[in-house]
């Protein structure tokens, strides 16, 4: 009896094989082209997904756009931080946007008025992996260069919050705890738990290389400075639950 050899041959293989990559790819590709046209239709209104788009207007595209610069968001949130955030938006911004336009003057100074502040909208769970995934794609073009990397390293909690509060003026614009500090600027008691240390670092020493109508000075601090308020922004937020 003439054995009926079964298994193909190497080319057959290779096909095959070659069909099932082209096979993931595409899926890949229409997974991400989806989730391109979702965020254009859902998020591009309020927020600049290329800094091109952004550069060349002029400070009245920041005003009108609402929310913060998503351009360089690779660079910028933790991944876990921003798919969970995504599906359940929580104030980062006390003042609501940029600028903070819900301030109504008192006489014990600027407050909130919370009831004007729009919710942020929310993104159902399976899709909120896919956008956190297209926006971790997004970088700044030239980032610029640090002399050192970040290595975390302990400072105590009285000179942390001295620094932060007194010697640089962050509490200015920032609150370290809930409640106390600036309005204009996001909360920073969880900074740590949302953005890279990275880009802390690089953002506090030059913030309009990230985003060119950024309303945070530049304190022209050296790298080590940097390093210790960025030590501060791990223990405050390494203190959350
Ligand atoms: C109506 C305007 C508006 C729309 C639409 C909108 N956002 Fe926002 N977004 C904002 C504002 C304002 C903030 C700042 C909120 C805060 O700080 O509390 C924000 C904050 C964010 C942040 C945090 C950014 C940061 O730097 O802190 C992310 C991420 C984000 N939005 C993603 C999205 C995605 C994804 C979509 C679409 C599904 C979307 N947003 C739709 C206005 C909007
Ligand atoms: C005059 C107000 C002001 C002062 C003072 C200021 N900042 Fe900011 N800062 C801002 C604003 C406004 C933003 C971000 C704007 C945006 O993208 O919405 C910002 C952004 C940041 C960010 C990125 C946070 C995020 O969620 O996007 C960090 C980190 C930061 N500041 C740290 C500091 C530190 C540390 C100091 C003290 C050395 C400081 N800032 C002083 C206004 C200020």
């Amino acid at each position: 009896m003439p054995v009926i050899n079964r298994s193909p041959d190497s080319a057959t293989v290779g096909s095959v094989i070659l069909l099932g990559i082209i096979g993931v790819v595409a899926a890949q590709t229409a997974i991400a082209s989806d989730t391109e046209k979702y965020i254009q239709d859902k998020c591009a209104g309020c927020h600049a997904l290329s800094a091109d788009d952004f550069d060349v207007n002029d400070m009245s595209e920041r005003l009108r756009r609402k929310g913060p610069p998503l351009y360089y968001a690779g660079d910028k949130f933790k991944k876990e931080w921003l798919q969970g955030w995504l599906q359940s938006p929580s104030r980062i911004r006390p003042g609501g946007g940029f600028p903070p336009d819900h301030t109504v003057v008192t006489d014990d100074g600027d407050v909130i008025d919370e009831k004007t502040l729009p919710e942020h909208p929310s993104v159902a769970k399976p899709k909120a992996g896919d956008v956190a995934e297209f926006l971790l794609t997004l970088h700044l073009k030239a980032r610029p260069p640090l002399k050192t990397a970040y290595q975390p390293k302990e400072v105590s909690p009285m000179l942390g919050k001295m620094n932060f509060n007194k010697f640089k003026g962050c509490s200015a614009c920032h609150r370290d705890e809930e409640g106390v500090g600036g309005l204009s600027g996001p909360e920073l008691y969880s900074a740590w738990n949302r953005l890279q240390p990275e880009f802390m670092v690089s953002y506090i020493k030059n913030p309009v290389a990230w985003d060119p109508h950024s309303m945070m000075p530049n304190k022209h601090l050296q790298e080590p400075e940097i390093h210790k308020l960025v030590d501060y922004l791990k223990l405050i937020g390494e203190k959350r639950p």
